[in-house]
This record gives C-alpha cells, structure tokens and sequence, in this order.
C-alpha cells in the first residue's frame, strides 16, 4: 500500500537526490530536460523500436489528452493484436514512468513484448496532456480539479476511448493516484462496464490512518490550504513557485537548508559535492528527522537503479493541481473516500447536500476480477486503510505483498518483472478470452 502523498515526498526526494538536475529545476530553460515538442512516442517510446501511436482524447471539460498506443516490436501485423490494457499513471507522474526502465524491466514494454494492446494514459496538467479546448494553462481555472475529475473525466473518456477503438473490454492496471481514480471511476456502472479485470499497484482510496510524520506536519499546517490562499493553482516541483513552496514547507516545520541549497544552488560541481553529502546524509541528517521516522524507510526503495536517478528527473516529477493535494489532505483529515468538499454552502450548492457523497465501493460489481499489489516497506501505507478498502469491496482481490517494496519499486524496480509483473499478467491470462497473448 502506498500513500498519494508519498510521490510529494519522492519529489522533494528526487530534488535534493540529484543535485544536478534538480538545480535545473529552478530555471525555465533546463538543458537536461526534454524538448515538449515532441510527444511521449517519438522520445521515449519509438527510440527503443517499439511501433508507438499517439491518439488524444477530449474529456467533457474540454482537456486534451494524449494517449499513446504501443505494440511489440515483432508485432506481425497480420496476427489479431493481444487483448487492450489500459496503464494510468499516479500523482506527479505521467505515461512516461512505465517505460524509464530497460526494455526487461519496464512493465509498459514487457506487456507490448508479451501481445498486449498497450495504451498509454496521460492525466491533465501533465507535461503530455497540456492542451484544452479554450483555456491555457496560465488560467486557474485549467487547475481548478482534483482526482475526482481525473476519475470521472478523464479515465472514464480514456476507457472510452480504447474501448471504442478496439471493440473490446479492457485490462487495467493503475499505481498511486492511479488506483484511486480507478477506485472512484469504477462505482459507476457505465465506466465499470467496458473493463475485463484490473491490476492494482499500491492501491489508495481511504487514508484516515496515515502515520508518517512528515505528511501529517503538511497536513497539521494546512500547507494544502496555504498554497490555494497564496493563489497558486499549478503544483510544479520544477517552477520557481515549486522552490518557495518547498521552502514555506521547510520553514519552522522541517530543517531542509541542506536540500533547499542543493535545488537552489547553481554552482555544478558545489551541487555535485551537496548531491553526493546529500546521497550519504539523507537517512540522518537532511531532514533532521529521527532515524526511526517511517518516511525514511520509504527512501529505501529495494531495487532502485541509483544510477538513473538524472535520467528519471528528466521526466518526473508532472506537474498536478493544488486543488488535487487540498482533496487528498481532506481524505486524510476525514477519513473518507468521498467526492470534493467545498465546505456546507458549497456542498449544498453542488451536491445538494451539506456533506460531500461518497464513493461506494461495494458498488464495484463483484464480477470484475481484481488483482492488488502492495508493498511491506511503504512508510506511509497502513494496514488499516487498506483492509477497509477489501472489507467494503465486494469481490476478493488476489493479492500480492512484498515485503522488501517501497512505492517506487512498483514502477521501477530492476526486479519489477519477476517479483511482480509476471503473477500480474498471470491473473490477466486467467481472465483473457484470447490465448493469443
Ligand atoms: C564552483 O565551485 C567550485 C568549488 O567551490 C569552484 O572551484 C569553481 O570555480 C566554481 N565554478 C564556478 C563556475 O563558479
Ligand atoms: C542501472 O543503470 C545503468 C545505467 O543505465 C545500467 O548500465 C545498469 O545495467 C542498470 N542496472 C540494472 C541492474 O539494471
Ligand atoms: C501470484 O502470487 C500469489 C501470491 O503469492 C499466488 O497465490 C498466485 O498463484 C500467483 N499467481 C500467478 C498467476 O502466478
């Protein structure tokens, strides 16, 4: 199990983790990021010779969203292609974080390798889904959603869509932010209705248990509240806005000098020298937290390639909204899995009722075959939080613990297929109609 909130951490982890890059990140004009001119195929995808086609979708709001469709590299053109799985994406991410790996370790690649349609999704606000029909993204009101419409809009159209195109249900797998939208997205009968089971990595919808110190310091000062106050709609790590941020986080709460002056430094080899302090430091001092704080040992993600550190930080982290972290705060300050609460009035106004509706889980027809994977070295899952997700669901997942996975591992781990890829398209073998794949 894993927390939305762990990839706010991962970001401040990647900042200070790689001095280099992350010291880019405080200038617009950073050489070692890619060009955004050309889309997630042509830079990631095509390269490692794997047939990549991007589609964009509309969401009722008017986002543009890319979808990217990949196929194996052998695909015979003349064979059916495999049954369509659907890959989302979680917080501060987007459709790149499952190809940042080798082609064996990837899971967006192993699956085209293996005959599956792979399709890729992309949430609004990320770097690949930047377009709407009339506003720029300059405009708050392109910020003004949470989860909730990356659930209903988004992943609802994206379902929609290669449902239509491929005429068949599909498989979906979803980590983070991904599995909650899927979660919400998945109460509802005409969304639930197009997908054949689906894979569950970390998997979030309540989080009233959490217990690392550091989310619950974000929490207790309202750092979610603070942000819309100060007017900012668009969370981004790599804006100056995103170094203020993290300073008013750092500010009395947390003694992060040590890793304001590696993002902010600009001096290459002082930032190299602060990285690699920064590298040896980071699980006693940089935080100044106690050796025994959980949220260390979510830094300690098992199988991480260390050495691609500089290489991920020029995809991650996306941008996302402040209204999305101000709903995933709620959830944790109230312990519910529930639509946007925009207070008595608002509610009233919106939902016709003074509290915002839940989401029902036990309407997630039992019929559809869940599969869930979560790990043993997550600091911020709670047991707790995950067994009333299986208590109120319906069907039972098969589940998959490992106990030496951390958050990450899920996506990047170097031993990603066999310890966790494999029994996932095993179970979606056993659902499959085709035997093609
Ligand atoms: C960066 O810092 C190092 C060590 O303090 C120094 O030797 C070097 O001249 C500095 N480089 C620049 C470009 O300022
Ligand atoms: C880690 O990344 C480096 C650099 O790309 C690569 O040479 C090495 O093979 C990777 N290690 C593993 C275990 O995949
Ligand atoms: C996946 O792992 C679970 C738990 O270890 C096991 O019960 C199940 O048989 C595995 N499934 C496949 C298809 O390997």
């Amino acid at each position: 199990m894993e927390r939305p909130v762990v990839p706010v951490f991962l970001c401040i982890f990647f900042l200070f983790y790689s001095g280099k890059a992350a010291g880019s990140s405080t200038g617009e004009s950073n050489p070692h990021r890619r060009s955004q001119t050309k889309g997630l195929c042509a830079q990631l995808i095509q390269p490692s010779g794997y047939p990549c086609f991007e589609h964009t979708v509309q969401t009722k709001d008017g986002y543009l969203l890319a979808l990217q469709r990949v196929s194996s590299r052998t695909g015979d053109v003349k064979v059916q292609p495999g049954p369509p799985v659907l890959l989302q994406h979680g917080l501060f991410m987007a459709g790149d974080a499952w190809f940042l790996n080798s082609m064996e370790q990837s899971l967006g690649f192993i699956l085209a390798d293996q005959g599956f349609d792979v399709w890729v999704g992309n949430v609004r606000g990320t770097r690949w889904s930047h377009g709407h029909i009339s506003l720029s993204e300059k405009d708050k009101e392109f910020w003004d959603w949470s989860w909730q419409e990356l659930a209903l809009y988004d992943l609802a159209e994206m379902i929609n869509y290669v449902n239509s195109i491929t005429n068949s249900k599909i498989f979906f797998v979803g980590h983070s932010q991904g599995t909650i939208m899927a979660l919400a997205a998945f109460t509802q009968s005409d969304i639930v209705e197009m997908v054949e089971a689906a894979a569950f990595l970390c998997p979030i919808s309540y989080l009233g248990h959490i217990s690392a110190q550091f989310v619950l310091r974000m929490v207790g000062m309202h750092l979610d509240q603070m942000i819309l106050a100060m007017g900012i709609h668009q969370l981004n790590f790599r804006s100056d806005m995103g170094v203020h941020l993290l300073d008013s986080l750092c500010d009395g709460h947390v003694d992060c000098n040590n890793l304001l002056t590696s993002i902010t430094e600009t001096n290459d080899s002082v930032k190299d020298q602060k990285a690699e302090q920064s590298r040896k430091d980071r699980s006693s001092k940089v935080l100044s937290l106690p050796s025994s704080d959980p949220l260390l040992a979510e830094g300690k993600n098992c199988c991480f390639n260390d050495s691609l550190v500089d290489f991920y930080l020029e995809y991650e982290p996306h941008p996302s909204s402040s209204k999305n972290l101000n709903h995933l705060f709620q959830m944790i300050r109230k312990g519910t899995f529930a639509y946007y609460d925009y207070g008595m009035l608002g509610n009233l106004k919106r939902y016709g009722q003074s509290r915002p509706p839940a989401f029902d889980l036990a309407h997630i027809p039992n019929s559809l075959p869940l599969w869930i994977g979560y790990g043993g070295n997550d600091a911020l899952a709670d047991m707790t939080d995950l067994e009333q997700t299986l208590k109120e669901l319906q069907s039972k997942p098969e589940l998959l613990y490992l106990e030496n996975y951390g958050h990450i591992d899920f996506i990047l781990s170097v031993k990603a297929k066999e310890d966790i890829y494999n029994n996932m398209t095993g179970f979606f073998r056993s659902w499959g109609k085709s035997s093609t794949y």
